[in-house]
């Protein structure tokens, strides 16, 4: 049975359920690679002639902008005011972005999502629970049709950030550590398809390609 169709050219649709595009979720802690794996694969799918974006949160919007002076100390919340900003971003993301490029048949590949917020705020101590709730309960809220996480060591992926940009005020090994447990932990869940990040960058690009390939298997774009 045909899973997705396409509509017009070289967009999807899901088969039956009128929800159009393919929502792909990319996580993993700093330094998993999963911007430039993103916007290889995001190329790739362009030049086979299938419509494809890509995306990131914390967004470039107002609340988006805001989170990223939190994140570089300029700016002090407390850590459940924290969760409820990426919330806020969140939504404004999926409203004003995400939901309208996948109306128009993309696969949108989404840089972090619900998953960061568990992971990364759930480390700093709140309930990871409490996260999804107030995460599912925004009124655009959708869940991927898949979610990929890029594992890797955290002594590993701390050496690729630094060398990149300096770390944020997240970046320590054993919080990150906390954060990759957290990751593991919700992978049966939610139905993370995990992949080694530690591998060839492009052996990755190709599992990621593989995945999203393998749930398009039979549309005709
Ligand atoms: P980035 O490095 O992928 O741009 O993300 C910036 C930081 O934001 C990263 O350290 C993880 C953090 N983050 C959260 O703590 N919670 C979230 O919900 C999201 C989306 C990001």
């Amino acid at each position: 049975m045909r899973e997705f169709r396409s509509v017009g050219k070289g967009g999807v649709e899901l088969a039956g359920s009128g929800r159009k595009g393919l929502f792909v979720v990319l996580e993993g802690i700093d330094g998993s690679g999963k911007t430039t794996v993103g916007k290889e694969v995001v190329r790739h799918l362009n030049r086979n002639d299938i419509k494809a974006k890509f995306t990131s949160e914390p967004s470039n919007l107002p609340i988006g902008k805001l989170l990223r002076r939190v994140l570089n100390g300029d700016i002090e919340v407390d850590t459940y005011t924290h969760a409820l900003l990426f919330a806020a971003d969140r939504e404004e993301h999926l409203r004003r972005e995400v939901l309208p490029m996948l109306e128009e048949g993309n696969v949108v590949v989404c840089d972090r999502y619900v998953y960061a917020s568990m992971a990364y705020q759930g480390a700093k101590g709140v309930d990871m629970e409490c996260i999804r709730g107030m995460n599912s309960a925004l009124p655009h809220f959708r869940v991927p049709e898949l979610i990929i996480l890029l594992d890797v060591d955290p002594e590993a992926s701390l050496r690729r950030t630094i060398y990149r940009k300096g770390a944020d005020i997240f970046e320590t090994p054993a919080y990150l550590s906390r954060v990759r447990e957290n990751y593991l932990q919700l992978r049966e869940r939610h139905g993370f398809v995990v992949i080694d990040a530690g591998a060839r960058f492009r052996e990755v690009v190709e599992q990621v390609l593989d995945r999203i390939l393998t749930r398009l298997e039979d549309i005709e774009v």
